[in-house]
């Protein structure tokens, strides 16, 4: 807090701007240290609202947690850590006849010394600090009244259950819902999932949780790393050296030794979008469409289709969303590839969106500009879990990188330019899109264009 009214907070070496405030909302806002209670930030006077204001850019930024306490106590009863900018604690309301029931998607955990609760659907993450708590939430494996939990639990706390509720730890049934089972828990688009996939989702990109992302050497001081080769097995060896190998060297070999990321492009000279339309024939374009007969009792027919790049049961869930930031021919925006028409479909979004996007893809390749086209590939989930259990999220994460080998061997043999980008923000693409993060969401990016000459040696 600076004398001119300006915060800031310094997180980690970063420094995160926080605006400006008057000097009595200055003075509120430096019980944020120890805490203010929520209700505080419901009032109407100007200083109740700029620390209302400060407390939400806080959260936006994960630096901000709610605890839950009895009034007096030291102890914590939960504290909850925002794991996304929106969260916000809310209690959904709940009568004595309603009946409730845990997500079959919560879990709790051990994190350091502390006990976490946590869910791939939730926007926070619970501590727990009182261990009756687990036993409730044990209990909760099956549907209990509220009236009868009121009765029977070793902590009922029904704020708690509120705000579990709220952040889908817990569901709500109604007549039509039943036990709460798999089928019946209040989306059909979650049925599909395996608890694990969805965990592995959430957890491996941005957007859904507070976590470090990417290159962090977490554990670089505790950890030598481990060799580029793998050292040999001691058995008897067969050197290939001696071999005859091709010579001159085939097409395709030249291509695959050429190969490279480009990082930076030369924005002078941006890609065409008559070029962008071969790299999508080539890459990604459906050959040929064609139905399999029901293959068990009951089933329905299923369409396939034949595309230039090998997928697990010939599923073809992914789909290829393009942010254009310089194509010559074709306006900035995103579009999404129809692979069967082979056709490009604008969907609009706010220009700042679009700029977000383009902005970590360069961050994440330590590049000088934004890509010229930055390919997002996503998955429709269903179309491959409908069939495989349990490795479903495994086959799509290959069948990403058996299209990214393609992209880089198209771009090297077209003259351009691109780069696999390891990070992606599922809750960014579910905001453009307006596609709900376990329907259809981002699993891979790839950025292209026309790649800057390489510098002369200086
Ligand atoms: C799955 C995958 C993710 C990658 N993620 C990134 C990334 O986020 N940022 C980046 O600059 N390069 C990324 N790369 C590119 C690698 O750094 C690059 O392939 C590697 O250094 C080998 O260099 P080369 O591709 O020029 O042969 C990624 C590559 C793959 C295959």
């Amino acid at each position: 807090m600076q004398a001119d009214g300006s915060i800031a907070a310094s997180v980690d070496g970063y420094f995160v701007n926080l605006g400006h405030l008057s000097p009595a909302a200055m003075d509120r806002a430096r019980s944020l240290t120890d805490g203010l209670p929520l209700a505080s930030f419901a009032g109407k006077s100007a200083i109740a609202r700029e620390v209302d204001v400060l407390a939400h850019r806080l959260a936006r930024h994960g630096l901000v947690e709610y605890r839950l306490s009895f009034p007096r106590d030291e102890g914590d009863l939960v504290v909850i850590e925002p794991q996304g900018p929106e969260y916000w604690p809310q209690r959904a309301k709940l009568g004595e006849s309603d009946t409730i029931v845990l997500s079959r998607f919560t879990y709790l955990r051990r994190r350091g010394n502390e006990m976490v609760l946590e869910s791939p659907r939730a926007g926070a993450l619970f501590r727990i600090g009182d261990p009756a708590i687990a036993a409730t939430l044990a209990a909760l494996s099956r549907p209990h009244k509220i009236s009868r939990l009121r009765r029977d639990a070793a902590a009922f706390n029904l704020d708690l259950l509120e705000l579990l509720l709220d952040s889908r730890f817990l569901l709500k049934l109604n007549a039509k819902s039943g036990d709460g089972l798999r089928v019946n828990e209040g989306d059909g688009n979650l049925v599909l999932w395996d608890f694990h996939d969805l965990v592995f989702h959430t957890r491996s990109t941005e957007g859904r949780h507070a976590d470090p992302v990417g290159s962090t050497f977490a554990y670089a001081s505790v950890v030598s790393p481990p060799p580029a080769v793998r050292p040999p097995w001691p058995g008897k060896k067969i050197d290939l050296r001696k071999l005859p190998a091709s010579d001159p060297i085939s097409p395709f070999t030249k291509l695959l030794r050429e190969r490279h990321s480009v990082r930076d492009f030369d924005d002078e000279n941006p890609v065409t979008l008559a070029e962008l339309a071969r790299f999508l024939d080539t890459t990604a374009r459906v050959l040929s469409e064609w139905k399999s007969d029901a293959s068990f009792e009951g089933s329905a027919e299923i369409t396939y289709s034949t595309r230039p790049y090998p997928s697990a049961g010939s599923a073809y869930e992914l789909e290829l969303y393009l942010a254009v930031s310089n194509c010559e021919g074709l306006a900035r925006g995103l579009y999404h590839y129809d692979a069967g028409g082979h056709a490009l479909v604008e969907i609009e979004v706010p220009a700042q969106q679009l700029q977000a996007l383009s902005a970590a893809a360069e961050f994440a390749m330590d590049a000088s500009g934004p890509p010229q086209i930055l390919i997002t590939i996503s998955a429709r989930f269903g179309r491959i879990s409908w069939k495989y259990s349990s490795i479903a999220y495994s086959l799509i994460l290959k069948n990403v990188g058996s299209l990214i080998q393609t992209f880089y061997l198209a771009a090297t043999d077209m003259g351009l330019g691109g780069c696999a980008i390891g990070t992606g923000n599922i809750d960014l693409f579910a905001r453009m899109t307006g596609l709900e993060f376990h329907v259809e969401g981002p699993v891979g990016q790839f950025a292209l264009g026309r790649g800057k000459k390489p510098e002369a040696p200086r």
